[in-house]
């Protein structure tokens, strides 16, 4: 979808949240009534919800607060220069886009039309309501312990938005963000480079932050359902600026020291759960991560570790 410059106007002027007529909005974007109610089907294609009423005109189910690049760049200055960061209306995915791109580090997107999860799954992006973050990393070498460093990521996120916001995030391994049980947001990172030159790491971050509604077939939640109401253009900084800093300390030191701190966060500790890789399925009692980030299952054949794979608590 081609977000025009008309229909991020159109945008603009419903983002308070208040009802606006179809005149008042003809007028402000110089197009005719009919214009109006066309480009109110554009922004379905978004996932924003317009309500329409006679004689009140249209609003957003709920107000927007959208990014604001001059915001976020003063947020992150000295750190990053505001040649290094692109607010992007609109992308297929962050983690993509910055994959081409030679100066920008870090990208931030209103939304994505083709939002990646992991293990080739979708991520729910719609307009305005969460955060689409992606951070670009470039090292002269592979860290020996690269397979960690999601996990202590998670660690960083976690202790700052305890910290700073008093938001109790939890860690289910290796990359999702829960909240009070549900899944809040997750990372996915991406590598590119030649075994023995340059690594290239690309970080992507989505959070849930203002979403109320969406068709999602996993228990999901946002930071808005869980009564934490938060500004997108803080909470990016916020985020932001964790990874740059975690990502700035990337020796095995470091992530072994982020690692001692996974307990702390740890979602499934001591329960029981299942971990389904490559089509096998495997119980056991979770026993946190070693250090290297691998999950430790005390199972009926011992302890065994596991690299991938995707946890649930194990049905009673
Ligand atoms: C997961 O839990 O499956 C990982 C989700 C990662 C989503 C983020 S949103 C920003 C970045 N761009 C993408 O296409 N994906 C990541």
């Amino acid at each position: 979808m081609n977000l025009d410059p008309a229909t991020l106007q159109l945008i603009e002027c419903l983002a308070p949240g208040d009802w606006v007529s179809g005149t008042a909005l003809a007028v402000q974007l110089g197009v005719s009534r009919e214009a109006i109610s066309r480009r109110m089907q554009k922004l379905e294609g978004l996932q924003l919800q317009v309500e329409k009423q006679a004689g009140r005109g249209y609003r957003l189910d709920h107000a927007l607060e959208l990014l604001d690049a001059a915001e976020i760049a003063k947020g992150l200055a000295p750190t990053l220069q505001a040649h290094q960061l692109a607010i992007l209306r609109e992308v297929d995915s962050t983690n993509r886009w910055l994959a081409e791109q030679s100066e920008v580090v870090l990208c931030l997107a209103e939304f994505q039309a083709g939002g990646r999860g992991r293990r080739g799954r979708h991520w729910h992006s719609p307009f305005g309501r969460n955060l689409y973050l992606s951070l670009k990393v470039r090292l002269p070498s592979w860290p020996e312990k690269l397979p960690a460093l999601g996990l202590a990521l998670g660690v960083a996120l976690c202790q700052r938005l305890q910290a700073e916001l008093a938001i109790p995030m939890q860690l289910k391994w290796p990359n999702d963000l829960y909240l009070n049980g549900r899944k809040c947001g997750g990372m996915l990172i991406e590598q590119r480079g030649e075994a023995q030159g340059d690594c290239e790491l690309i970080i992507g971050l989505g959070l849930n932050v203002h979403m109320r509604t969406a068709e999602i077939d996993q228990h999901w939640t946002s930071l808005a359902l869980q009564e934490h109401t938060v500004s997108r253009n803080a909470l990016s900084v916020t985020l932001a600026q964790t990874l740059l800093h975690s990502c700035q300390n990337l020796s095995n030191a470091h992530l072994e020291a982020a690692l001692q701190q996974y307990q702390h966060y740890d979602l499934y500790h001591g329960q029981q759960v299942q971990i389904l890789n490559e089509q096998q399925r495997h119980c056991g009692r979770s026993l946190g991560i070693d250090n290297w980030g691998r999950l430790r299952l005390q199972t009926r054949h011992g302890v065994e570790s596991f690299s991938v794979g995707d946890v649930s608590l194990r049905p009673a």
